[in-house]
């Protein structure tokens, strides 16, 4: 039986979706990964030798359009799973709709901490000592469905944007794999606008 096949989504450099190509061994593969841009992830990929698609953004006049197009390019691919990855544009509700599957995000704050852009630099404004990466199913609602997974670092003292980013970005490595491995082998799904865990929960 052929692995639950995964499509990625990409607009920058692709370090997530990297770690999702290392870490298929984890119950699913990764069947296609495509961009909104011309970027390094899609080079990567092409070198990993995995299927590249580019839906160039047109504006934002033309959302719905682009969610439909970008819908099509991933159930075209047969997709089971789609996992966004540094995808820098906010999906569609069309879009949730026509792929029917689930969908993916990371985001490098503890959600519901810190959504939007530049979480690293609100952690920081925030005070807080303690922040870290959140897989989570996506909704209709920016960075708000259902938690899937986190894991935390410390903040220190003397940390910048960049040094906090770099911390957190070595568990999204770890973190994300094992998350879209929980979702394609069927421990985790999303029911309504909770994740139902099938075995013993996350822990
Ligand atoms: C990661 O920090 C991810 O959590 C966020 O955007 C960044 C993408 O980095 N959504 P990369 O393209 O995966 O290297």
């Amino acid at each position: 039986m052929s692995l639950p096949r995964v499509a990625v989504l990409v607009s920058g450099r692709g370090s997530n979706m990297d770690a999702l190509i290392k870490g298929a061994a984890g119950g699913y593969q990764v069947s296609v990964v495509v961009g909104d841009r011309d970027c390094p992830a899609l080079d990567r990929a092409g070198q990993w030798g995995i299927e590249t698609r580019l839906v160039p953004w047109p504006g934002k006049d033309q959302r719905q359009q682009f969610s439909l197009d970008l819908a099509q390019a991933v159930t075209e691919c047969g997709a089971d799973a789609v996992a966004c990855a540094g995808f820098m544009r906010i999906l569609d509700p069309v879009f949730l709709q026509q792929v029917a599957v689930p969908v993916l995000n990371i985001h490098p704050s503890l959600l519901p901490l810190f959504k939007g852009l530049y979480p690293q630099r609100q952690a920081l404004d925030a005070g807080v000592r303690v922040s870290g990466a959140t897989v989570h199913f996506v909704t209709a609602e920016l960075d708000a469905g259902p938690i899937i997974a986190q894991a935390s670092v410390p903040v220190q003292p003397d940390d910048t944007e960049e040094t906090l980013a770099a911390r957190i970005l070595i568990e999204e490595h770890k973190l994300y794999p094992a998350a879209v491995g929980m979702v394609c082998t069927g421990r985790v799904c999303m029911n309504g606008d909770q994740a139902e865990w099938k075995t013993d929960g996350p822990g």
